[in-house]
């Protein structure tokens, strides 16, 4: 099987993104030929006994100098702490501009490795090198990076691109089920928002695609990297809200993160959650029929994704309704949602009704 490239066009921080089997082999050679000579991996304490072996092997067949920093897993290194100790370590080796990063790993490392670039020197070059399904299909491209702080996720960020992408399909074997079947929903999202065919794809493979063939993967991967590339390169820093496209789901999705505490619910989990609650809330607009609604829910239970819920304790839908009030995505207190309009259509819909999101919320009890 052969390598496909996405470009994503932003002027002067245009790059490639790389998807096929074996790409990280291509990691030394894209380095140099642009231009470093010598690289700083960063990666997921979960993938240093393979992914970035293969990694490192790659850098120094083609004669970049490197060396690896471990990160712990888990959300929790998404954070300043971390990330104080990353600056730390490459002043302590003398880091120049010739010295790109490279993160390895899932969109923990991705981002976190993504902020530090981003600040460190006041910029240096970062590579993706994204391990999960949720790195390969959305938070490795686009550029957005960050931290979270005690007081939200994300708090802390910049847009930073990264200078190249390689989105090795084979490092999603070693994914345990619960994240790769986390990685769907946003390739879901991405039928929903933009592309009826990947909609209709998804349900004809709805269980094949659990066996991770290669022509599988890298067919999910690729339309997801286009479709991303193209919202990307017509909104890069989310200020005409057609990036804001990307949130379908996502805003219902936080809040249940928040409310149960990260760790009960994987993102992708609480994204299937939120796309079904969005859909539910646009068939009470009147936006869509319920038929839609029905058919995104069978998707997401074909595809082995919660539509609730897991059982234990509920948060009540006042704490989920605060949460919401304080999403980035909601103006000046009043709730904004993403929602469809048809199958690979949506809109930013202001001032939705309060109580009819507590309707929805309901569904929950
Ligand atoms: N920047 C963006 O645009 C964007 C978009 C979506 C999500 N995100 C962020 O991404 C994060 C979630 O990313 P994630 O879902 O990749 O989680 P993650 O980075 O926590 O990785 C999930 C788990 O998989 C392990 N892992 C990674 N690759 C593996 C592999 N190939 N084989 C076996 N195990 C592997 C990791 O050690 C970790 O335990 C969140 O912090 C979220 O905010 C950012
Ligand atoms: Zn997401």
């Amino acid at each position: 099987m052969g390598v496909s490239n996405v470009r994503v066009d932003l002027a002067e921080r245009s790059y490639e993104i790389a998807i096929g089997p074996g790409v990280i082999q291509q990691a030394g050679a894209a380095l140099r030929a642009a231009g470093a000579r010598r690289a700083v991996v960063i990666a997921d304490s979960g993938v240093l006994s393979n992914h970035a072996i293969t990694l490192e092997g790659a850098l120094r067949h083609a004669g970049v100098d490197s060396f690896t920093i471990p990160v712990p897993s888990g959300e929790s290194s998404k954070s300043a702490a971390e990330a104080g100790r990353l600056w730390e370590i490459l002043a302590a080796a003398a880091i120049d501009r010739q010295t790109h990063l490279v993160a390895v790993g899932g969109g923990v490392v991705g981002d976190l490795a993504g902020f530090v670039a981003a600040t460190f020197a006041r910029g240096l070059a970062v590579w993706q090198v994204p391990t999960t399904l949720v790195a390969q299909v959305d938070s490795a491209i686009g550029g957005k990076t960050g931290i979270n702080l005690q007081g939200g996720k994300n708090l802390v960020g910049a847009f930073w691109q990264p200078r190249g992408v390689l989105a090795d399909i084979e490092t999603l074997v070693t994914l345990p089920e619960r994240e790769f079947t986390s990685g769907l929903a946003e390739v879901v999202k991405y039928g929903m928002i933009l592309d009826a065919e990947l909609f209709g794809w998804l349900e004809e493979h709805a269980d094949a695609v659990h066996l991770r063939r290669p022509e599988d993967l890298a067919h999910i991967v690729r339309r997801s990297v286009e479709l991303k590339a193209s919202v990307v390169e017509r909104d890069e820093h989310e200020r005409t809200g057609l990036r804001a496209i990307l949130n379908y789901g996502h805003t219902f999705a936080h809040a249940y993160e928040t409310a149960c505490g990260y760790g009960r619910l994987l993102h992708g989990e609480a994204v299937a959650i939120g796309m079904a609650d969005a859909a539910d809330l646009a068939v009470r607009l009147g936006r869509i029929p319920a038929e839609l609604a029905v058919r995104q829910e069978r998707l997401l239970e074909a595809l082995r994704l919660p539509i609730r819920l897991p059982a234990g304790p509920l948060p009540t839908a006042d704490e989920l309704m605060a949460v919401m009030a304080r999403d980035k995505k909601s103006l000046h207190g009043s709730l904004r949602f993403v929602l469809p309009d048809a199958l690979g259509s949506v809109a930013l819909v202001p001032d939705v009704d309060g109580s009819l999101v507590r309707h929805v919320l309901a569904r929950q009890g």
